[in-house]
């Protein structure tokens, strides 16, 4: 296992959920992180509490010129480049029978493309610290959830990423991995508009029972699955689903 102490991660939608969680774990284990995010004071907030080991800068990583800016900054702040953290998402969903060009096309620049390009700026840094590549998948890609097709389809996408890159980048000694939670509460249904924050945690928690482990998870226990993905020397193209057995398909007969 790489030791964290000192080490570059820059880490994209760091203002709140699973990447302000990995930022704070992973910045308790010593490393340099830095978070990006369109909204800046939802970054700023999260690097504030963190203190200097972390930085926030504000971008949008579906535009050219942010993600170099972005991955500039995490070079600066942390003296160069140990992993990249795609965590960055955003849920869109509806009847097949409705969906929006452009709305799918902006899940996907986000969920997908995005991630892409950034670790194309990555691996020149990546190639000098034989680091690690991390995505974050979902358990949509496990259970089928009526009217979800649009980001499901991305996070189907991202497990392909996830072994071909990893076959790519080897002959660098770049790992590449993937995180597939479960149900955690975050803030991306509430920003997709699709219930408010209340509304959101309980439907969350009506959940619990379809995970075998009987509850929904937290950002925490994606931050250590995280940690071990981006440490581990001699793990690459894995997927590994850190969701309470949410995606077992637990049945009641
Ligand atoms: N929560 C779950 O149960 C769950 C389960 C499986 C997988 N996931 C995945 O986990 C990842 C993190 O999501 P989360 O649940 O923690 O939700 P979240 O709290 O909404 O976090 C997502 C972050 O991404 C940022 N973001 C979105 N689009 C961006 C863009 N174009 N440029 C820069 N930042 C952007 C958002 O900040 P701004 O809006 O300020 O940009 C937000 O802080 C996502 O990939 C999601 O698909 C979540």
């Amino acid at each position: 296992m790489r030791d964290l102490g000192g080490q570059s991660i820059l880490i994209t939608g760091g203002g709140s959920g699973i990447g302000a969680g990995a930022a704070r774990h992973l910045a308790r284990r010593g490393a340099r992180v830095t978070i990006c995010g369109r909204r800046a004071e939802a970054i700023a907030r999260v690097a504030a509490s963190i203190g200097p080991s972390c930085r926030a800068v504000q971008g949008d990583v579906t535009l050219p010129a942010d993600r170099e800016r972005i991955v500039a900054a995490a070079v600066e702040h942390g003296g160069g480049l140990f992993a990249l953290i795609n965590n960055a998402g955003n849920m869109y969903r509806g009847p097949i029978t409705e969906l929006d060009q452009q709305r799918l096309l902006e899940i996907f620049n986000s969920n997908v493309i995005a991630g892409m390009l950034l670790t194309g700026l990555a691996v020149p840094h990546l190639i000098k610290t034989q680091g690690a590549i991390l995505f974050v998948g979902s358990v949509h890609v496990r259970r089928a959830f009526p009217g979800a097709s649009p980001y499901a389809a991305t996070k189907g996408a991202i497990e392909v990423l996830t072994r071909v890159l990893a076959a790519e980048l080897g002959t660098h000694r770049i790992r590449v991995n993937c995180v597939v939670p479960g149900g955690v509460f975050t803030e991306i249904n509430q920003r997709a508009g699709l219930f408010d924050d209340v509304t959101a945690r309980k439907r969350l928690e009506s959940m619990a029972g379809m995970h075998v482990l009987g509850r929904i998870g937290t950002e925490e226990e994606i931050a250590e699955a995280i940690e071990y993905l981006i440490t581990a020397e001699w793990t690459t193209g894995a997927i590994v689903d850190v969701d309470g057995g949410l995606g077992l398909g637990l049945t009641a007969a």
